[in-house]
């Protein structure tokens, strides 16, 4: 039996995670699981630990290990997993990497590929400022790098309805930065000591990047 992948995508915001994690199932088939899109439905459910997350979400904090994990346990548990899975926004402190080593251990699994988007801080801030995703399918647009091929209309649900985040403001932005690089890119180093880091320059065109990733991921899925 093959072992499905299990992929993480691991750079700041607006490093462009949930872009090429959308690409990459359209191209392998597996399946995308951002801890920030699950913590938003949380949010929107209303739930106990939606609220919870909700303030530190607006702050540009990381919710705690505890809350997410709970919400990652369960949607790993749905069968879809078994396709293969991307990481995207998770693990994103040293808790979070050694509960996904124990969660996989436990599914005779471990991480494939650990793979760092490397790019400028600076230009995060506007990528980020022009963010829009489709309200019905989720697909993420620019207003410079990305828009629909026609105007207000999704390209891939035929959606019309276009939305912003709450967090996506200069002010928070810097503060989501300042955590990435306080709690999460150490997480560079502890995948690299497991041999399963690969490092990519993701400042060059959407996809550009979207051929060096599915490269890496050829290379080892026949590993
Ligand atoms: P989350 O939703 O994970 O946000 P993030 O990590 O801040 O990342 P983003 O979604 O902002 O950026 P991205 O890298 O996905 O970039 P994108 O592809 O959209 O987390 C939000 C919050 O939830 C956190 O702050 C925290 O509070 C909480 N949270 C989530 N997970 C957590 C965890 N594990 N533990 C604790 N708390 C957690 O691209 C951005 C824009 O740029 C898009 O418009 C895109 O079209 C464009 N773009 C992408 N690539 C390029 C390119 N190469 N060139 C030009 N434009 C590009």
């Amino acid at each position: 039996m093959t072992t499905p992948a299990v992929l993480i995508l691991l750079g700041p915001p607006g490093a462009g995670k949930g872009t090429q994690a959308r690409m990459l199932e359209e191209d392998f088939g597996f399946v995308q699981l951002s801890t920030g899109d699950l913590l938003r439905a949380a949010v929107a459910s209303g739930s106990a630990a939606g609220m919870q997350a909700k303030a530190v979400m607006e702050a540009g904090g990381l919710v705690s290990d505890e809350i997410v994990l709970a919400i990652l346990k369960d949607r790993m548990g749905q069968p879809d997993v078994t396709k293969g899975i991307i990481l995207d926004g998770f693990p994103r402190t040293d808790g979070q990497a050694a509960a996904l080593d124990e969660l996989l251990a436990g599914a005779g699994q471990t991480v494939t590929a650990a793979i760092s988007l490397d790019v400028d801080d600076e230009a995060m801030v506007g990528r980020i400022a022009g963010r829009f995703t489709c309200g019905g399918c989720g697909e993420g647009y620019h207003d410079d790098f990305k828009q629909p091929a026609q105007a207000g209309v999704c390209d891939k649900c035929g959606g019309t309805g276009f939305k912003r985040r709450a967090d996506d403001n200069a002010e928070t932005v810097r503060e989501r930065l300042k955590a990435y690089h306080a709690q999460t890119a150490p997480l560079i180093t502890y995948y690299d000591a497991k041999g399963v880091l690969q490092r990519i320059d993701a400042m060059g065109e959407i996809a550009s990047i979207r051929m060096t990733l599915g490269n890496i991921v050829k290379g080892v899925s026949a590993q």
